[in-house]
């Protein structure tokens, strides 16, 4: 991989004031056109035929978008780089007043420097200590008292790895990645604080690990702050992670950690999750899912993501052909990262209220009404039917064709007839546009187009890409089992007509292929889980940083059980 030579330290500073500049003379204009049509080609065809280019981002917007604040799908795309879109985008948000943080540490001073915040006490008190073993340890609460400014990074952000989760952080920390200060802590919060406070007064930071925290910048500035002496608990294993820390001192780094002994856990033994660390693990989990920690409120019409192929093209050759697990933003140009910083200084001293539209809840609406059946229709033609009989495959097909029917029932138009031509699939295009325009056409065609910010845009197509492309496979599944006769109240196809029980086979593997296709495509985070689900006296625990993190770093990480409870019989405790 091609290491970056330029530095844009230098080239901050005139950067900054020119954006600034530029923002106070013109009012701020939306992109006038979007990022996918470019891949695309033809947004407007309606061939079923027609697949959509390979290098088109949309459906990773679609579900980085889908996926912000949650624990679970930043956990597995952790690296700040992943072409799936998590780790992938800078969002601007606010922390309201009133919500309450906490910052474990050793004494009751407020700090006067910028230091790190969790966003649960299970994930601080990791580091409240004391002086003595009897004087207990500190725990700072801290409380909005306005409205906080903060920037998230996706991604397992606060994960101190080399491969890659710190590197949209550190694009606006030091102007270009640099995977070997992954342990430059004390240096990266104090040059985004330095960026951040200059000129858009931003408090902090938003990053994950095993859970979310918050780099705050300024503890005398819009916290209330109160500590709280508890009462120390005896920990065995030592610490080196949470919020933001880099190695504390000498003799507390990884090694140190109950790492071991975790792996030893998760390894195919389905034993306890070690005692220390826990807690902050358990409450990391709270927000696994939609609509994860809403402590967080996301501004998504100034979201700037590296999957915007208009505003970074060098990344489409980077990659092309990788596994999307490995992509990174290593091999970003020199010009397209200057014109990411330069969006996200743009987006930051600029507010703009956007169209109005709820785009996290219209992408929920599309996950919820696909996913589970999709799953469904996966499962049956999962089921093993080499030895099946001719009518056990006719019982399946009419099965997997209902599913088919349900998720396209909204588009069947009653006008449409099959054509005459067996071959010819044309007949299907005003319900694959129905289905596929359903919930943006109106966005796309009234004045609320002109409302769209950049950002809203990038979302926009997102939902158009993805919605465009599960309506084309569905719709092409449903045709075959119309003229395969699976509704022979709606065609009788001339080869059945006979009444013969002609055998689905072909049919069940040509749809197999190409649900798992579809389902690869988009691979949504709800699709993973443990298979089959864990017992109650278990968790669904995906390797994270700082524990197991998989045997090979590279490696695409799967879910497992792990016991969160000690067995009776006295094993894994
Ligand atoms: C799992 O771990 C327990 C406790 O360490 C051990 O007794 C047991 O043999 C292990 N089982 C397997 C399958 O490795
Ligand atoms: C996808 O991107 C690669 C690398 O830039 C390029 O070689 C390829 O032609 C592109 N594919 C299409 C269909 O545009
Ligand atoms: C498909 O079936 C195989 C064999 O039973 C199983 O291992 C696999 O997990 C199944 N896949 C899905 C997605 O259900
Ligand atoms: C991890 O996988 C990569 C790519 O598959 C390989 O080059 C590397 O040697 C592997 N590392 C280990 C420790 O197995």
């Amino acid at each position: 991989m091609r290491m970056l030579s330029h530095s844009l330290k230098g080239s901050l500073g005139i950067l900054l004031s020119l954006t600034l500049l530029e923002a106070a003379q013109i009012p701020f204009q939306a992109h006038k056109h979007s990022a996918i049509p470019d891949l695309e080609g033809d947004d407007n065809n309606w061939d079923i035929s027609r697949a959509p280019n390979e290098n088109a981002t949309g459906h990773l917007v679609f579900e980085t978008v889908n996926s912000f604040m949650q624990h679970w799908p930043n956990t597995r795309y952790r690296n700040a780089h992943l072409w799936n879109g998590l780790g992938h985008s800078i969002v601007p948000g606010v922390v309201p007043p009133g919500t309450v943080l906490y910052h474990g540490r050793g004494d009751a001073n407020t700090p006067s420097s910028p230091e790190w915040l969790a966003t649960d006490p299970e994930h601080s008190y990791m580091f409240c200590r004391g002086q003595t073993a009897d004087s207990g340890c500190w725990q700072l609460t801290v409380t909005a008292i306005r409205p906080l400014k903060v920037l998230y990074f996706d991604g397992s952000s606060a994960a101190k790895m080399q491969d890659g989760s710190m590197d949209s952080q550190d694009i606006i920390a030091y102007g270009k990645v640099v995977p070997e200060k992954f342990w430059s802590e004390r240096e990266r919060i104090k040059n985004l604080c330095d960026w951040g406070n200059s000129d858009f007064e931003i408090d902090g930071f938003v990053r994950m690990e095993m859970d979310f925290e918050i780099m705050l910048c300024d503890f005398n500035e819009g916290v209330l702050v109160e500590p709280v002496n508890l009462r120390a608990r005896h920990r065995s294993g030592r610490w080196p992670g949470g919020p933001g820390r880099g190695p504390p001192g000498p003799g507390r780094h990884l090694e140190h950690l109950d790492r071991s002994s975790f792996d030893q856990s998760f390894n195919g033994n389905t034993t306890a999750l070690p005692s220390s660390g826990f807690d902050a693990f358990h409450s990391g989990t709270w927000h696994r899912y939609y609509p994860g920690d809403t402590r967080i409120q996301l501004d998504l019409t100034r979201l700037v993501s590296f999957y915007d192929t208009e505003l970074v093209p060098s990344l489409v050759p980077e990659r092309y052909g990788k596994e999307r697990i490995k992509h990174r933003l290593l091999g970003i140009s020199p010009k397209d990262l200057q014109a990411v910083v330069r969006k996200i200084e743009e987006l930051s001293a600029v507010s703009n209220p956007g169209s109005g539209v709820d785009w996290a809840t219209l992408i929920r609406l599309i996950v919820k009404r696909y996913s589970e059946r999709l799953e469904m229709v996966q499962y049956m033609l999962n089921s093993t039917y080499a030895g099946n009989s001719a009518s056990q495959n006719k019982v399946l097909a009419e099965n997997v064709q209902a599913q088919l029917v349900a998720m396209l029932q909204p588009y069947l138009l009653s006008i449409i007839k099959p054509s005459q031509d067996p071959t010819s699939t044309e007949w299907v295009s005003p319900m694959y546009k129905l289905c596929a325009t359903t919930y943006t056409n109106y966005i796309t065609t009234s004045s609320l187009h002109s409302r769209l910010t950049s950002s809203e845009y990038l979302i926009l197509d997102g939902i158009h890409e993805t919605t465009k492309e599960i309506c084309r496979v569905v719709t092409g599944m449903w045709v075959d089992g119309i003229m395969a006769g699976l509704e022979p109240d709606y065609h009788k196809p001339a080869i059945i007509e006979g009444g013969n029980n002609v055998d689905l086979k072909s049919l069940l593997d040509s749809w197999k292929e190409r649900v798992y296709g579809l389902m690869k495509w988009l691979d949504w985070s709800v699709w993973l889980k443990c298979r089959p689900a864990c017992g109650f006296e278990e968790m669904c625990y995906l390797p994270m940083w700082p524990f197991r993190q998989g045997s090979n770093e590279s490696d695409d990480p799967q879910p497992g059980c792990v016991r969160r409870m000690a067995s009776l019989d006295g094993q894994g405790s």
